[in-house]
């Protein structure tokens, strides 16, 4: 078969996360070791993510996941970005990074089984917290990159996570902009997430389809006190159990940091995998400024050498379901 390795790498690659399900990534086979990475403009984020740093963070994850699945191969994938911004008026795929194989350099820890096996929970989790091995694990992972992973067991800062995680969810859903955008990537029934294999889907986020379609077309239902109340308080119940929250800082300044933050986040969470521990990320409380803001105060810490950039419970949960992704087949660009 022509271009098998890389062929083998993507049904890797397809698995990589990337915020909201977004998959923006295409690839351009060129040769049996060169490949280029393109970017579909469509597939952008220019409401809640205008610079583009959560998508190249989604990128970084993509090239991490590849470097992982390649190991067994006695390769490693090379990228090189082509320091070009993300560009959401551009027409058709874009030129991002040029993809090269190589010979392996380094060992690899991580079986690349953990790529297929990584999930988001966003389940109730199981009322333990992540044991401080593990932590202490993740936090030299974070540390490999430049990155400060701290975590907080807790009950009074976990309560304050969840209550600022879900702050930020009412508060997106009630502005025009970061509704319509998150909006369009909800996928309200089995059926819609199963034709277009790309988004949020309900039945992944939780909560009943009809229900999410009520709160993104008629949002105002949502602000009327008691049933604001019983909503915030049905939401919150998902996250209960959690017992671990933890935050991340490192150079997140550049193009060229967010995808090394990416590359970072997908070690972590692959670690995670393999000590049966879940993720949730709380990307939205960077992506909304005020919660940004108040998460920085309260964990507002003088040593601290950079900025923090992302929020996440993590935990031991029942087994998630699982978001779609599209085939390989249509990733490529002929
Ligand atoms: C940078 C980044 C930010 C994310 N932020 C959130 C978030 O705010 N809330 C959430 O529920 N999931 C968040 N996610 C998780 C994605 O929605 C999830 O990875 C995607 O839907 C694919 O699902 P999977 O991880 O189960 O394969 C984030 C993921 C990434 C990579």
């Amino acid at each position: 078969m022509p271009f098998a390795t890389w062929m083998e790498l993507l049904e890797y690659a397809r698995w990589a996360p990337s915020p909201h399900n977004i998959q923006a990534w295409l690839f351009r086979l060129e040769s049996e070791d060169r490949a280029t990475l393109m970017y579909n403009p469509q597939r952008l984020l220019p409401g809640t993510d205008p610079t583009g740093r959560f998508t190249a963070v989604g990128f970084g994850l993509l090239n991490e996941t590849l470097s992982i699945a390649a190991a067994p191969l006695g390769l490693d994938v090379v990228f090189d970005y082509l320091g070009v911004p993300l560009d959401v008026n551009a027409t058709g795929p874009q030129p991002y990074a040029t993809m090269t194989l190589v010979k392996r350099a380094r060992p690899e820890s991580l079986p690349r089984q953990l790529i297929l096996d990584r999930r988001t929970s966003r389940l109730p989790y199981h009322d333990v917290p992540v044991s401080p091995e593990v932590l202490t694990e993740l936090s030299s992972v974070a540390a490999t990159f430049g990155h400060v992973l701290e975590f907080s067991t807790d009950p009074k800062q976990v309560g304050w996570v969840v209550r600022l995680n879900a702050d930020t969810m009412f508060f997106d859903m009630s502005d025009p902009v970061a509704r319509n955008e998150v909006g369009s990537w909800i996928r309200y029934s089995r059926r819609e997430a199963d034709r277009k294999a790309d988004g949020l889907a309900a039945y992944a986020m939780l909560f009943p389809g009809l229900m999410m379609k009520l709160f993104v077309r008629c949002n105002w239902l949502f602000r009327i006190p008691g049933i604001y109340y019983l909503v915030r308080a049905l939401y919150e119940r998902t996250m209960r159990g959690t017992r671990t929250v933890a935050w991340l800082s490192g150079d997140f300044d550049t193009p060229e940091s967010w995808h090394r933050a990416g590359r970072m986040l997908g070690r972590l969470w692959l670690t995670m995998t393999r000590h049966g521990v879940y993720l949730h990320p709380f990307g939205s409380v960077i992506t909304n400024k005020t919660s940004h803001a108040r998460m920085t105060d309260h964990f507002a810490n003088a040593e601290r050498e950079h900025d923090l950039w992302l929020l996440v419970r993590l935990g031991h949960s029942n087994l998630p379901p699982q978001a779609q992704r599209l085939t390989v087949e249509q990733l490529l660009v002929r």
